[in-house]
């Protein structure tokens, strides 16, 4: 991969945010780290169809480390950016915060992770990012 590092501000709006409910814990009441990581991919999705017209899939999610945990309850917001680009992949940085409920509404860093992006074509093969899409 050819990545071209980027280090662009943290946007002020995130990519998606979401209200956490009961169905989404495990038995001790807070959130499955899957349900994050979910919602984590979908969020670095929104930010790479801002940066091609191609199709593309998730080839890795990197370096997750949940340092806090989220409740029901929680305002999840997840930020996005772009941190690298190679010839077909794009490299996507997610930074998650929980917004507390209640009144004193505190915010914590749940996780920072990366996910690539790879564009593909209708064979579901690696194209550039950056290429024009086929003409049907
Ligand atoms: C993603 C996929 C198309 C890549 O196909 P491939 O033939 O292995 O592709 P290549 O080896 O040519 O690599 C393509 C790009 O992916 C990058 N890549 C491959 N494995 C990677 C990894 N583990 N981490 C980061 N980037 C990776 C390569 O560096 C390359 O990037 P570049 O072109 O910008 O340099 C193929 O592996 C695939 O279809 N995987 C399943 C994707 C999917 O379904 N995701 C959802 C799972 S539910």
């Amino acid at each position: 991969m050819t990545d071209v590092p980027l280090s662009p501000p943290w946007p002020v709006e995130p990519s998606i945010r979401v209200l956490l409910l009961p169905k989404d814990t495990n038995e001790h009441g807070t959130i499955f780290g899957g349900v994050i990581l979910s919602h984590l991919d979908l969020a670095a999705a929104v930010e790479a169809g801002r940066h091609t017209e191609h199709r593309f899939v998730t080839v890795a999610l990197r370096e997750v480390k949940f340092e806090q945990p989220v409740h029901v309850g929680d305002t999840v917001s997840f930020y996005t950016r772009l941190e690298g680009k190679g010839q077909t992949s794009l490299t996507i940085g997610i930074r998650v915060e929980a917004r507390r409920r209640g009144p004193s509404a505190e915010s914590v860093l749940v996780t920072t992770a990366e996910a690539v992006f790879v564009t593909v074509g209708a064979d579901g093969k690696p194209v550039a990012w950056d290429s024009p899409l086929p003409v049907s």
